[in-house]
């Protein structure tokens, strides 16, 4: 059976501040989703968070970009955003960029990752979802997952991953997406995705059968809105077992947690910090960013979960080690490479402090 996975996401109101998600936002989405589910668009749906993101999980029979599952996702969103601005939450609204619905709700804001499956037998995926920090964020993961046989060990010992995968990359700032053959490409390909915030991987695919094993978001707010609005948050699915890594290999890359990009005001490197959903509230200095994984088994489109997997004592060392690279960090205060370069920076005073300070600057 054919069926089509949809993540929408978006921070339409923090409580408090930017750290969690206020219980009645929940609610509200859970009601937009139930009503959808009833009327037949829908055939399942999860509504969870991840910090202040409001996180949509669904299935359904319409295909990837339609336009009347993004509609109704951004009707839900537009009412959460009104039980948001009752309670005064914070950015209330904020990621929902345009007054009206467009027809396509990627570029007006949210967060969108999709994927239309034939369902197999047994169909285990893994859905992540990350807060403070931008899409590129997933572009080593899924290396370790899909290219590493130091993690994933399927790539060498079982004979459907021994082809490898293909990796859809896209370049955020010019528009144009590549296809990459992995491992002949390897090399290649790391020139690229090794630069986070300017190429983010899109998809993956099996290179034993062509079908698609890994979907992320790639909207960069800062670009669609031509300004700064937060960080991107993105998401990613990820379908395992059989001609894909084990749920093991694809859970593995975040035991070494590594540095992405976000955090306090979105220009700071941290580490991603791979906890519970209980635990996906960032409060120090905003952060450190935060990552969950939802595991769901699909049943003839329904979603059989979530687990919350990283709720799991075996992620304590990496936990610890991420702290203890948080604390190294944030030592550096304002400075590189704690914080951003200059033109990365999504909050920046540059230009009104080279306005006051310009006749100053003497030629040497
Ligand atoms: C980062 C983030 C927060 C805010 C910060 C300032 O993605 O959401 O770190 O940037 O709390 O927020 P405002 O500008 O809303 O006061
Ligand atoms: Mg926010
Ligand atoms: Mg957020």
């Amino acid at each position: 059976m054919k069926v089509t996975l949809s993540v929408i996401k978006a921070d339409i109101g923090g409580w408090v501040g930017h750290c969690g998600m206020h219980p009645d936002l929940i609610a509200e989405g859970e009601a937009n989703m139930a009503k959808a589910k009833k009327s037949g668009l829908l055939i399942d749906y999860h509504v969870t968070k991840c910090g202040d993101d409001l996180q949509f999980i669904m299935t359904h029979k319409e295909g990837v970009d339609s336009k009347k599952v993004h509609e109704m996702a951004w009707n839900a969103f537009m009412s959460c955003t009104s039980v948001a601005k009752k309670l005064r939450l914070h950015g209330a609204g904020q990621d929902l960029l345009t007054n009206a619905f467009s027809g396509n709700i990627k570029g007006q804001g949210p967060g969108v990752a999709e994927m239309e499956i034939e369902e197999r037998e047994a169909e285990p995926i893994v859905v992540f979802m990350a807060d403070k920090t931008a899409s590129g964020a997933w572009n080593l993961p899924l290396y370790h997952m899909f290219c590493d046989p130091f993690n994933s060990i399927g790539l060498v010992i079982s004979s459907n991953m021994h082809k490898g995968f293909k990796f859809e990359v896209l370049d955020i700032k010019e528009s144009k997406k590549v296809l990459f053959e992995c491992p002949e490409e390897l090399y290649d390909m790391l020139v690229f995705i090794g630069s986070p915030s300017r190429f983010s991987v899109r998809a993956v695919y099996s290179r034993e059968t062509g079908e698609i094993a890994a979907a992320s978001s790639t909207q960069k707010l800062s670009l669609i809105a031509g300004r700064y609005v937060g960080k991107d948050d993105p998401v990613c699915i990820v379908r395992c077992q059989g001609i894909f890594p084990a749920v093991g290999e694809i859970l593995e890359p975040f035991a070494r947690p590594h540095i992405v990009e976000g955090w306090m005001r979105g220009s700071h490197h941290g580490p991603l910090l791979p906890v519970a959903v209980k635990q996906a509230t960032p409060t120090r200095f905003d952060g450190p960013p935060r990552v969950i994984a939802a595991g769901f088994q699909l049943a003839d489109g329904k979603l059989v979960g979530p687990l919350d997997l990283f709720d799991d004592p075996a992620f304590n060392n990496a936990r610890q080690q991420a702290l203890d690279m948080a604390d190294m960090l944030r030592r550096h205060g304002p400075f590189e490479p704690h914080r951003l370069p200059l033109d990365e920076m999504e909050y920046t005073t540059l230009p009104q402090v080279m306005q006051k300070l310009h006749q100053r600057f003497e030629k040497i």
